[in-house]
């Protein structure tokens, strides 16, 4: 007897889940999205995709496997919209929400009787043609996280599982967009005062010189110990962000976490002794601005 197709449900194929589509379609497989209240471009791609389109009781009730990959403000509602519609299949949750937030949905999901794997997504959606694969990390319970790993097998993503912990997966999501995106916050910031002075592109081949710090953390204990005096640099900086009309509270806030690390001058403190440091979270932290 043949098996029954596998039934994967995509909630909802925005450009990555579409993209997710792709690489999770095969002949033994249905792939199903629920297009109700979605737009124009979200049902293009679903159709260009070849999923199935159903409403969201049908969708629950027939997907073994269901993924999601939205906005993070809507992560839990659509999560909730499955749960109320009768799933009691995996769901792969693949938002950048905290931890915190993945628990709370792997609650009401396994209350509904079904199971949660933790997952996250690095780098754009998958293709063909990128240079490198898309990153997948998944967590959780290994049962959960053995099927996701099978799912996802196509060249295009390089899958990673770290653990058996729910929330593994959306940390690493959280602490690599604190770098990631809040670092693009502090590059339009330097380019927009360097562009004031006529000097972007001094200041692009200066930083072509620069190997990031989050890529090479043994940097951190040279950080700590000049620390003491890059507070006062960097208040400097703000004031000119200021006077320029630009933002200066990520500067002002990078200049009082610095502080913390004062204390380091000359030394060559361990990571965790740096980390340690960091999160004395107290008033100081909480008055700047
Ligand atoms: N794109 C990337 O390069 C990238 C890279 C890494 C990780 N990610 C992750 O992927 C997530 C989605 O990114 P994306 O680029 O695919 O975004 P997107 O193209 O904007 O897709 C988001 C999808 O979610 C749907 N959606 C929005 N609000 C909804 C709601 N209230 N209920 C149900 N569906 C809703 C959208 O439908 P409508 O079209 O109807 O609004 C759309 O289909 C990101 O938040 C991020 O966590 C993306």
């Amino acid at each position: 007897m043949t098996e029954p197709p596998l039934t994967i449900a995509i909630l909802h194929p925005g450009r990555m889940g579409a993209a997710l589509a792709t690489v999770l379609t095969a002949p033994e497989r249905r792939l199903l999205c629920c297009l109700e209240g979605r737009s124009e471009a979200t049902r293009q791609r679903a159709h260009d995709g070849g999923l199935i389109s159903v409403p969201m009781r049908q969708l629950a009730n027939e997907a073994d496997i269901a993924l999601s990959i939205v906005e993070p403000a809507v992560a839990y509602p659509v999560a909730m919209d499955l749960v109320t519609a009768g799933f009691h299949g995996l769901l792969i949750e693949a938002n950048a929400i905290r931890p915190q937030a993945l628990r709370a949905i792997a609650d009401r999901v396994h209350a509904g009787g079904g199971q949660v794997v933790d997952a996250s997504i690095m780098g754009p959606p998958p293709a063909r043609n990128l240079p490198q694969p898309t990153r997948l990390y998944l967590s959780g319970p290994t049962s959960g996280v053995d099927v996701a790993t099978t799912l996802f097998t196509a060249q295009e993503l390089r899958t990673t599982v770290l653990g058996e912990d729910l929330g593994q997966a959306s940390a690493l999501k959280l602490a690599h967009s604190t770098v990631h995106k809040a670092g693009r916050a502090l590059a339009l910031l330097g380019h927009a005062l360097a562009q004031e002075h006529g000097l972007s592109s001094e200041l692009a081949e200066e930083m072509s010189r620069w190997s990031h710090p989050a890529s090479n953390p043994e940097q951190f204990p040279s950080v700590a110990s000049r620390s003491w005096r890059w507070g006062d640099e960097l208040r400097e900086a703000a004031e000119e962000l200021h006077d320029s009309g630009l933002p200066s509270e990520l500067v002002v806030h990078a200049a009082a976490l610095f502080d913390l690390l004062a204390d380091f001058k000359g030394a060559s403190p361990t990571s965790e002794e740096i980390f340690n440091a960091l999160n004395r979270h107290g008033p100081d932290m909480d008055s700047v601005g």
